[in-house]
């Protein structure tokens, strides 16, 4: 048998230029409900699942009607000097917009996703690629969702400062690897210095007197998020108030239909490849070193209040965690891997297992007053990026909250917020995916 192929994360260059994906709303066809086309652009656009913001729905969503801000790309200064580096040796970036008004003094930090590399061979296409490389990097790219600066859109955010940390270190920015060489190749696995020299920069640029803070990302940028939330407390002001927000990030160290722990093994390869095991010193010595890796562990640890977002069904979960394409060689799961609607009701029935896993772990956190989530049944990925989801007339519910009005009520204590939704298909506000092909190279 084929040995298990990596996640598809571990794509570089656009592996999704030719694919095509159809965004369904279940029930209320024909308003926003219509079954629309998109062309996808890239890679980190599909993993992000920003392209939303190009898709004809957006715009018609929005109420204003306005198209969102273009917002250029900031290298990092002295990035050589400090070791902060990309794959391939770029000066890392970052995309700021300031904030004005009563925003002026409050921040908001996006940390992007595109999952990892597990090896020198995968690393080394993603150097050739935005994932790995800012000579790659869209000079400009557009602030929606959580960070759009269109009150419709992001009632409590837009006037903030708000900045687009680009990801191109391979590891949630937690590797700190000092050899520049591996096997004779140059590779740079430095995302813990990446963070901390955008840190700095943005510490001095005015976040050192935010009077509020708001770290959050998406996919491997959302489990990037648990890892460095409590350093990004440690930044700011003692009387500040600071949260995080952790994006489509819960992944889960489950066993896949073929009672192989894929990711558990996929996450072994990244944390020995970027020598991740030092930075999780605190997690328990018996475990796998990919199990260290994983939120449920990074959880215990974390004493700032954490917002978890996630759809019970994540579909690059259910791609690549729970029916990965090498756990499947019959090709079963192919349709219901692209489309929910599609599954079997066996199919279904594990779906709702792995829901179930998802609930366990997040119990563990459930005790912890501060915190919150948001677990709607949909099947979609990162949900804060794009005004659809996140915002809009149309956007998806829990008990009659869409994400940002939870988000938003949770960060300036307004109410508690443990939102869990029903099972699939109960909700038929979920804007669920239709994939032609997989997040996949
Ligand atoms: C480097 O090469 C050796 C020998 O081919 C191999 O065992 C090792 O896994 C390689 N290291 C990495 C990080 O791929
Ligand atoms: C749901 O919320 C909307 C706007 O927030 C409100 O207008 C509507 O009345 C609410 N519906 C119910 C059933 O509470």
């Amino acid at each position: 048998m084929a040995p298990p192929s990596p996640p598809p994360s571990s794509a570089s260059a656009p592996i999704s230029r030719h694919l095509r994906l159809w965004l369904r709303r279940r029930g209320r066809v024909g308003a926003a409900g219509a079954t629309f086309a998109v062309a996808l652009l890239a890679a980190a656009l599909l993993l992000t699942l920003s392209y939303y913001a190009s898709a004809p729905l957006a715009s018609e969503d929005s109420s204003s009607g306005r198209s969102p801000a273009l917002v250029g790309l900031t290298l990092v200064r002295g990035a050589q000097e400090k070791g902060a580096l990309c794959l391939d040796g770029s000066a890392p970036g970052y995309h700021l917009q300031r904030g004005s008004g009563t925003g002026s003094q409050s921040w908001l930090i996006h940390l992007e996703g595109g999952g990892w590399c597990r090896n020198l061979k995968s690393c080394a296409s993603r150097q050739r690629s935005i994932l790995g490389s800012s000579r790659y990097m869209e000079r400009q790219i557009e602030f929606t969702g959580i960070l759009s600066d269109d009150k419709s859109q992001n009632p409590d955010f837009y006037n903030w400062n708000k900045v687009k940390i680009r990801y191109c270190d391979g590891a949630s920015f937690s590797g700190d690897v000092r050899d520049e060489l591996q096997n004779g190749t140059r590779f740079f696995f430095r995302g813990q210095r990446i963070w901390e020299a955008v840190m700095n920069e943005l510490v001095f640029k005015g976040m050192r007197k935010a009077k509020q803070a708001f770290l959050t990302g998406c996919s491997a940028g959302g489990l990037a998020t648990y890892i460095h939330c409590d350093a990004f407390r440690a930044l700011l002001p003692k009387d500040s108030r600071v949260k995080c927000l952790a994006d489509g990030g819960f992944f889960l160290d489950v066993e896949d239909i073929a009672g192989t722990r894929t990711m558990r093994s996929f996450y072994s390869d990244v944390v020995r490849l970027q020598g991740l095991r030092e930075k999780f010193s605190n997690c328990n010595s018996n475990l796998e070193p990919g199990q260290c890796f994983f939120p449920r562990e990074v959880v215990k640890h974390i004493v700032n209040p954490v917002f978890i977002l996630n759809p019970a069904y994540d579909a690059w979960q259910v791609q690549h965690a729970l029916a990965p394409e090498s756990s499947d060689p019959h090709h079963s799961w192919l349709d219901c891997r692209l489309d929910i609607a599609k599954c079997s009701s066996e199919q279904l029935e594990i779906l709702q297992g792995f829901r179930k896993e998802l609930h366990d772990a997040i119990s563990e956190v459930k005790q912890k007053r501060d915190w919150g989530f948001y677990i709607n049944s949909c099947f979609v990925h990162c949900q804060s990026l794009n005004s659809l989801t996140w915002h809009s007339p149309t956007s998806p519910r829990v008990n009659n909250k869409s994400i940002a009005e939870a988000v938003g009520d949770w960060f300036f204590d307004r109410r508690e917020v443990k939102e869990i939704d029903c099972e699939y298909p109960c909700n038929p506000t979920c804007h669920n995916l239709a994939f032609v092909k997989p997040f996949k190279i």
